[in-house]
Formats: structure tokens, C-alpha cells, sequence
């Protein structure tokens, strides 16, 4: 298997709950491992520059307008086969929809207010990684 590196978001409706250390809890005990992290207030230039791939749908202004509603916890995930692992922890985007164990199921208050964004490629894991993080804040 191979060793990957993924982006992850603890969103502002869980840093409000004060689920950060649960969530990455859930990350580490699937063998996810930590290797940046900082707590941010995201302006809105940010989270529009962040979430730009999806610009034209309905939602984009209430999403933008969610992510800086709070501070945010950015992290890089490392471990085998770390972006798709991410993602079958976290579960499906809208927590209805998500399987018992997963933190989007255990946490999630809505598909807006989700708790957590993962990369959902390899590619796009990198984009996002260099988007908040510079080399010498990430430490493997
Ligand atoms: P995330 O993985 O952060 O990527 C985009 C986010 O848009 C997604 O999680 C959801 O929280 C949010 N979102 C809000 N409404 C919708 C929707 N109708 N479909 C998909 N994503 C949505």
C-alpha cells in the first residue's frame, strides 16, 4: 500500500462543539497520522479561493459564508492509502446518508454544517495541502 498524504478540515460547527480532539481521534484510530495542524479564521477570500470548484453551484455563498463563521482546524493526514481512508471515516457528505461509526454520522449536524472536508483525490490532496501549508510546517 502506498503512503499518501491527504488535506482535512475540522469545520466551524464542530471547533463550536469543541469536537476537535474527538474528530482527530477518529482520524488516528484509522490509522491516519497527523502531521500538520493549525487553528485558522479563515477570511472570505480564502474560502472562496478554497472552494472556487464549486463557484457556480447553488450553495457556494451560504458554504463560503459557514466556513468563516468560526475558526477552522487544518490539518495534513498521512498514512496507506491516506485519501481514501479519510474518506471512508469521515462518510458521505450529507450525514443521512452515512454509514454508524463514521464521524460525519457520529457529529454532523447537516450537509452544510458537516463537520469535516477531506480531499477526495491524491491530486486535488496536493492543491489543497500547498493551499494552507508551507513544506516546512508539514513534519512526517
Ligand atoms: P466539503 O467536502 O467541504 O465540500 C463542499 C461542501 O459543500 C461539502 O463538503 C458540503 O458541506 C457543502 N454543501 C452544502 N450543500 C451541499 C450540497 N447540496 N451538495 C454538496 N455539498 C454541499
Amino acid at each position: 500500500m502506498a503512503t499518501e498524504r491527504t488535506f482535512s478540515i475540522i469545520k466551524p460547527d464542530a471547533t463550536r462543539r469543541n469536537l476537535t480532539g474527538a474528530i482527530t481521534a477518529k482520524l488516528e484510530e484509522a490509522g491516519l497520522r497527523v502531521v500538520a495542524s493549525k487553528r485558522i479564521q479563515m477570511s472570505r477570500e480564502q474560502a472562496e479561493g478554497f472552494y472556487g470548484v464549486h463557484r457556480e453551484r447553488p450553495f457556494f455563498n451560504d458554504l463560503v459564508t459557514f466556513m468563516i463563521s468560526g475558526p477552522v482546524v487544518v490539518q495534513v493526514l498521512e498514512g496507506d492509502n491516506a485519501v481514501a481512508r479519510n474518506r471512508e471515516v469521515m462518510g458521505a457528505t450529507n450525514p443521512a446518508n452515512a454509514d454508524a461509526g463514521t464521524i460525519r454520522k457520529e457529529f454532523a449536524e447537516s450537509i452544510e454544517a458537516n463537520s469535516v472536508h477531506g480531499s477526495d483525490s491524491l491530486e486535488n490532496a496536493k492543491i489543497e495541502i500547498d493551499f494552507f501549508f508551507k513544506p516546512e510546517e508539514i513534519v512526517g
